[in-house]
């Protein structure tokens, strides 16, 4: 508890020390008067006014009235002002006293800020005389501190150049080119020294044009921001003492000296201005050095600053730098374009866009992109075809790449030729709006050899190479039956072939051959059924009809066709069949030799006209008159043959095709379906 008191009674005492409040600002003015004014004043009285106004002011005092008892040198009772013990005036009478110890209206003024006013009366009987005293106003009155005389001590004016009087107050100023001293009285030369950081200004030596009258020592810096250069621009009015010596003019005791960082300092002077220094730097520090003897007249300069320029980004080589202005500096901006069908690569890959600025140091952020062809890549393959470049190179913007079908087996579909462009989307684009997509369709019914160069003979006879490449072998369980290829993933045969015991043999007991004349070259290489398809109104359970005796196989894999495998064609719309037109029937079937029946290893055909239906119908109903179980002819049917026999198909032929030329192209005109 004791502790606590102390400490609250240190408290109490600093706080005494340091808060005193201040002194209030004296008055502007005020008024006195006499005890009792304006009754008459009392006998026996000593009374004293200390009037004060604020520094740097004089009080004026004027009376409004005085009535004192007058007495010689006013011995009795008066008022007496005082400025520093100093009489100023000693007062008494009235304003029509004969006397002149009365003010009168003229004011009185203090000679500094403050007045002792001091009034007395003796102890005369009061009711004789009933004066009434005095009363005053004051007021403050500025000093005019400059036009006072200079003060006899020997200090010196009040201010040594120029001197500006305030309320209350005054300051020292000085003239161009020098600067007021810690004193705030005196002047001294103005080095102006210091950092300059605006973007331009003016510098000049002490005193100038005018010499300094004593040795000088200034430094000046400017410093811009980052990024902009400073220029100097003497005026011409240059001179800075220099000496002559053997190597010539040397600044040897008077000089301006540039330095500029990273560059050896530059020592200046002589009378010849140096112009323009363009200093390339955001810093240059001058360092102005006179000596006491000799003369310079100094020197004086406008700086500059512009922003740090940039290299010409230089050329594109099939691109475009944009915008083209003969310089570049700090801030500027450049961005790149490609030409049409090139794009832009940067360190080895691609970039949208590209924009490169000037930095502060003079250098662009980024170096120039580079325009590359662009291209369309690999043209799409195309199946049973191919592509050749008509022009252009590496699938680049322009090329032009034409589709080709493999020939003679395949043909463009649509049949005109089919070139692309690469674009600069980067798409090859159809020359013309018709093809989208090409594709090869396989050509029907055109063999490579031409059978009908062979000579025609009677009976049947081996089939020349490549001359039937649609014909088919196909084994059935074991069983024998012909066919023809009519696309790349069909085979189309008689419906009898592919039943067994009046059941749809199953894919995979179908086995197919073809692309060769003989049975056994043709055996290696064997094609898949993905899927039989019999005509939805066969039904030959007795083996007596025969109509709709049509069927296809659907093959696994498409076959990609060439002179020994090839499509015949089917009948157009308009086909006709004209009696007496000769037919081609081919087939690895049975032949007859001498009465003996025997499998062929060969393909053989035989040229048979076709039959009218008519005939056809006759011969029909004149087997059936001697034999049972003979099929009966439809509308679906015809005959082909001769009438003297000799000629015909056989077992194993059958499904095989009856074909009739039109147009130089084979057309599946029948299958071989049954026979008498
Ligand atoms: C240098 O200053 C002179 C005088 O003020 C002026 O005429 C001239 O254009 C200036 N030169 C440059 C490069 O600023
Ligand atoms: C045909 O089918 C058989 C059995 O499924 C298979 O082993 C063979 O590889 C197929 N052949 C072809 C050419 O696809
Ligand atoms: C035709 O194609 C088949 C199956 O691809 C092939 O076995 C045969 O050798 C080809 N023939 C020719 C003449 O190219």
């Amino acid at each position: 508890m004791g502790l606590m008191t102390s400490i609250i009674w240190f408290l109490f005492l600093s706080m005494s020390e340091c808060w005193r409040l201040p002194e209030p600002d004296p008055p502007m003015h005020g008024e006195v008067q006499s005890p009792q004014y304006p009754q008459p004043y009392p006998p026996n009285m000593l009374e004293q006014w200390d009037l004060r106004v604020p520094e740097g002011y004089r009080i004026r005092l004027t009376f409004t009235h005085l009535d004192i008892e007058a007495s010689a040198e006013c011995h009795y009772d008066a008022l007496t002002v005082l400025y520093d013990e100093k009489v100023l005036g000693k007062f008494c009478g009235h304003e029509n006293s004969a006397d002149v110890q009365h003010p009168g209206n003229q004011p009185m003024l203090s000679p500094g800020n403050k007045l002792t006013l001091i009034f007395q009366s003796d102890n005369s009987n009061p009711e004789r005389h009933q004066n009434l005293g005095f009363s005053a106003q004051y007021q403050a009155i500025d000093i005019d501190e400059c036009s006072a005389p200079e003060p006899a001590d020997g200090s010196g004016p009040l201010c040594s150049q120029i001197c500006l009087n305030t309320l209350g107050s005054y300051l020292c100023s000085c003239h161009h080119g020098y600067e007021l001293r810690s004193d705030q009285r005196s002047c001294m030369l103005s080095c102006g020294g210091g950092i300059f950081d605006e973007p331009e200004g003016h510098l000049f030596s002490p005193g100038y044009p005018k010499p300094p009258l004593h040795a000088v020592s200034c430094q000046y810096i400017i410093s811009v921001e980052h990024g902009f250069v400073v220029s100097l621009n003497f005026t011409d009015n240059f001179h800075i003492e220099s000496m002559d010596t053997e190597q010539g003019p040397n600044c040897l005791y008077h000089w301006l000296q540039v330095t500029i960082p990273d560059r050896e300092p530059v020592k200046l002077c002589g009378g010849k201005s140096p112009g323009v220094i363009e200093t390339n730097s955001n810093t240059v520090r001058l360092d102005y050095h006179t000596d006491d003897d000799g003369l310079s007249l100094g020197w004086s300069l406008d700086y500059s600053t512009h922003r740090v320029k940039c290299p010409f980004p230089g050329n594109l080589a099939k691109g475009r730098v944009t915008p083209i202005l003969t310089e570049y500096f700090y801030r500027d901006y450049i961005s790149v374009r490609c030409d049409q069908g090139y794009k832009l690569m940067m360190s080895g890959s691609e970039i949208d866009s590209f924009s490169a600025m000037c930095q502060n140091n003079g250098q662009w952020h980024l170096p120039l992109p580079e325009c590359q062809i662009i291209d369309c890549g690999e043209p799409e393959p195309l199946l049973n075809g191919g592509v050749t470049f008509l022009s252009g190179f590496q699938n680049q913007y322009l090329s032009v790449v034409q589709y080709n079908c493999n020939e003679p087996f395949y043909s463009l579909l649509g049949g005109v030729t089919a070139t692309f462009t690469c674009e600069a989307d980067r798409n090859w684009r159809s020359n013309n709006n018709i093809i989208v997509r090409p594709a090869c369709i396989p050509v029907c019914g055109k063999p490579t050899e031409d059978i009908s160069n062979f000579q025609r003979i009677i009976g049947g006879v081996d089939a020349p190479a490549n001359t039937i490449p649609w014909q088919v072998l196909l084994n059935v369980d074991g069983g024998r039956g012909g066919g023809m290829v009519i696309g790349d993933k069909w085979i189309m045969t008689a419906a009898h072939v592919l039943k067994r015991n009046r059941e749809t043999a199953s894919t995979a007991s179908i086995k197919i051959y073809m692309g060769g004349n003989f049975v056994n070259d043709i055996m290696g290489s064997m094609v898949n059924a993905s899927s039989v398809h019999i005509h939805p109104d066969y039904n030959n359970p007795n083996n007596i009809d025969y109509n709709n005796d049509i069927a296809l196989i659907k093959l696994q894999n498409p076959l990609t066709f060439n002179s020994s495998i090839m499509p015949i064609c089917l009948p157009g719309d308009d086909a006709t069949y004209v009696t007496g037109i000769v037919g081609v029937v081919s087939g690895f079937g049975q032949i007859k030799t001498e009465n003996r029946r025997q499998l062929t290893n060969r393909l053989k055909y035989v040229e048979l006209p076709l039959v009218e239906q008519g005939i056809c119908h006759d011969s029909i109903d004149k087997v059936k008159r001697i034999r049972n179980n003979v099929p009966t002819l439809t509308n679906n049917m015809f005959c082909a043959g001769i009438p003297e026999g000799g000629k015909d198909s056989c077992q194993g032929d059958s499904g095989g095709p009856f074909a009739l030329m039109d147009n130089e192209r084979f057309w599946a005109a029948g299958i071989v379906s049954w026979g008498g």
